[in-house]
């Protein structure tokens, strides 16, 4: 039998029309443009109105892929969505964008590992469809982190912003996906996390509310050390040098962060895929709007290589080596 790979065959985003800027936010709390963009290289974030959902935005990143991998809802075959934001606990979010798309009756889940949900998921569809469990999967990181954020906390508010990002994989006698690598280790749990969940019965019952923790310092030292093996080990797992690299496609959290990971790979940042700059940080759903954003405009072709990668709560990190 000829070995079957991944190819992705279509990407989409979806994105909130509104538009908070560091000047907005100088307004909000004690902080100014200035060290926003010097500490993080965020300028704008989109985020959701007070009557959209993450679903809305899963389900316009999902309707841009299918449209762009020529794809109707009776090819999607597996469902997954990477989200630590669902609309609901259950049914989960797989499930609610299949009825928003029409798709019925295959496998379709929600999937949570933070900032890296999205490799996470690309690397379970690229087993389904390797092992032909799958033949059309649509793969989405979507998030609202604008909903668990204490926008009166300037240490956190200025990073975040909300979104969806998604792809259509398929089959391919060539790959396609070359390697995935995940990651994660929970003993970093205190340094950034979101403390309620449903399991966990707060004092005040009825006045359940959490926002984003996080020690943003010892997070970044984590992020560069984590990011920087990461992107060595998918290079090597696949005797690849760094020269050989189209473009790194990482995830969107913080200028520096992505700057230290560009130089251990030597990489011009000319090659570094950027939306930090317009989306800050949203969590799953950067590194498949970034990949969106660079096929649409041309940057990405077919046939280059790519690196994405990713990086976030529990800690969580991972790598794709692509041929796109
Ligand atoms: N505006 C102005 N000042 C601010 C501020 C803001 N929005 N937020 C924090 N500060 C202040 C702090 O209070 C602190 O003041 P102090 O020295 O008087 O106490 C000072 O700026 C420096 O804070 P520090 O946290 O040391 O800054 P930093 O250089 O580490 O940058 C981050 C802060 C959050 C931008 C940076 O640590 C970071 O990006 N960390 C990784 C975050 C991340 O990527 N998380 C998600 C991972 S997926």
């Amino acid at each position: 039998m000829k070995p079957v790979y991944t190819r992705i065959a279509g990407t989409g985003r979806g994105l909130p029309d509104k538009i908070l800027t560091n000047q907005d936010l100088e307004k909000m709390v004690d902080t100014t443009d200035e060290w926003i963009r010097s500490r993080s290289g965020i300028e704008r974030r989109h985020i959701a109105a007070d009557n959209e959902t993450n679903l809305d935005f899963c389900e316009l990143a999902a309707r841009n892929a299918m449209q762009a991998a020529d794809v109707g809802p009776k090819d999607i075959d597996l469902v997954i969505v990477g989200t630590t934001t669902p609309d609901q606990v259950f049914p989960n979010m797989g499930c609610l964008l299949q009825r928003r798309l029409g798709i019925h009756g295959c496998a379709a889940f929600s999937l949570e590992a933070a900032c890296t949900g999205f490799i996470y998921a690309l690397d379970i569809a690229d087993k389904f469809i390797r092992t032909g469990s799958a033949k059309c999967a649509l793969i989405v990181g979507g998030e609202t982190l604008s909903r668990m954020t204490d926008w009166t906390d300037r240490s956190t508010c200025v990073l975040f912003g909300d979104g969806a990002g998604a792809v259509v994989l398929e089959p391919a006698a060539k790959p396609g996906i070359l390697s995935t690598h995940l990651h994660a280790d929970g003993k970093y749990a205190d340094l950034l996390f979101f403390p309620s969940g449903v399991s966990k019965k707060p004092k005040d019952f009825y006045a359940r509310r959490d926002f984003i923790h996080m020690k943003g310092s010892e997070v970044f030292k984590v992020a560069v050390t984590k990011l920087g093996e990461i992107v060595v080990e998918a290079l090597e797992a696949n005797d690849l040098p760094p020269e050989k690299l189209d473009w790194l496609v990482p995830h969107q959290a913080n200028l520096r962060i992505i700057e230290a990971t560009a130089r251990k790979l030597k990489m011009p940042m000319e090659k570094v895929i950027l939306t930090v700059q317009d989306h800050g940080n949203t969590s799953t759903a950067s590194v498949p709007m970034a990949l969106d954003v660079a096929v649409r405009d041309g940057r990405i072709q077919r046939g280059q290589t790519i690196l994405l990668e990713a990086f976030g709560g529990g800690f969580t990190w991972g790598a794709a080596l692509i041929r796109y």
